[in-house]
């Protein structure tokens, strides 16, 4: 609540007093990886973020809003050279995207030095909203998926575990977060196996797992890198090996699930959204996200991307944004209970109980993310 108190107030006395927006264009820096390992999440962002501004038009105060998109290829320091330039030459009046952690953690020293917001859609490590004032984040933050995997491991009988998660920030988060999940519940986590964020191989440390021999194979791996891991833990026989696989809602994301193949059925997963969560909100952003953009299927980095510009819009017209009723945590949590996977033909998905969470949560447990079972259906 306080950090967003924050950013409407920065943005507002941006509005008011900055020469910039004097002019009659009021500038958004956008940065995103566009290209590299890590495309699909600037993909996904672009798309909701345009997305959002065709609904809901480029003018929210009377002056048109303009995104200005830079590419940073997944890469710190071209992230905090380009956000220099949009701070000072651009005159920008916020900053959005931030597609990994070491970005986000990287440009937040410049948002507090020139005082200008910073709406972080994508990255997802506990720590960045506590690394400026001026840091907002509509997306999710790594304990809550990893604490409710661990819940749902202790309510359904498991006691032993393996984490593999990829070997930075927010993996860090998901695998403290889920072992400490299954030592309240009872159970023990054997083996901690990380994988490196650039070009990872998973064969050896699935294999490390297989010989663990656990009831459970936990993981974490950045949006994007699903497919890669979910190949090679079908290649190893991991899926006929008994040990059931459980992750984060960013292994099966909803960009790649559909081309992951049969050893992701019953993969259990938490994540605070799903394409598949059938509210009619939902319904409808899927298919005008599908309609201006025929060949990709929303993810949870679209829903984030295009919170973060709903964040933006209320913000410049002083008021709070109006939530939709799957996004506050009070009416998520009642809405969980009615919202069950229902079988439909042919296609292969993530049944979450998706559920947007409020940008204020922080921390997990807060009515967010639900463990749920990829089914064919
Ligand atoms: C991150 O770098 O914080 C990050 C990126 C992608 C995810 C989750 C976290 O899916």
């Amino acid at each position: 609540m306080h950090t967003r108190r924050i950013i409407i107030a920065a943005l507002l006395s941006l509005a008011s007093a900055a020469p910039a927006i004097a002019q009659e264009t009021l500038k958004i820096g956008l940065i995103l990886p566009m290209t590299g390992q890590q495309q699909s999440t600037g993909k996904q962002i672009d798309a909701a973020v345009r997305l959002f501004m065709a609904q809901n038009g480029d003018t929210p105060t009377g002056k048109k809003i303009e995104i200005l998109l830079r590419d940073d290829a997944g890469v710190p320091d071209t992230a905090k050279r380009l956000a220099q330039e949009l701070i000072v030459k651009d005159k920008v009046i916020a900053i959005a995207g931030f597609g990994l952690t070491p970005i986000a953690m990287a440009i937040a020293p410049l948002a507090t030095q020139a005082k200008v917001p910073m709406i972080v859609m994508a990255a997802a490590t506990s720590v960045i909203t506590t690394a400026s004032p001026f840091v907002v984040r509509t997306s999710q933050v790594l304990p809550q998926p990893a604490a409710a995997m661990a819940k749902w491991a202790a309510d359904n009988g498991i006691k032993s575990a393996v984490t593999l998660v990829a070997d930075y920030g927010p993996g860090i988060d998901a695998e403290t977060w889920f072992t400490k999940g299954m030592k309240d519940g009872g159970g023990d986590v054997t083996a901690q196996l990380r994988t490196p964020l650039a070009a990872p191989d998973f064969a050896p440390v699935l294999q490390r797992a297989a010989d663990a021999k656990p009831q459970a194979l936990f993981a974490f791996v950045p949006s994007g890198q699903g497919a890669a891991l979910a190949k090679q833990f079908a290649e190893r026989g991991l899926d006929k090996s008994g040990i059931r696989f459980i992750a984060t809602g960013d292994v099966t994301d909803d960009d790649q699930l559909n081309g992951m193949g049969n050893a992701m059925l019953d993969v259990v997963t938490a994540g605070f959204y799903s394409a598949a969560h059938p509210s009619e909100t939902n319904k409808k952003f899927v298919a005008a996200f599908k309609v201006a953009n025929p060949s990709m299927r929303p993810n949870f980095m679209a829903v984030a991307g295009y919170d973060g510009m709903e964040l933006l819009y209320a913000a410049l017209r002083k008021r709070k944004p109006a939530r939709a009723d799957i996004d506050r945590p009070r009416n998520a949590r009642r809405g969980a209970q009615h919202l069950y996977p229902q079988s439909r033909a042919g296609e292969r998905r993530t049944l979450q109980r998706g559920i947007r969470h409020h940008p204020d949560d922080e921390g997990p447990g807060q009515g967010g993310p639900q463990a749920v079972t990829t089914r064919r259906c």
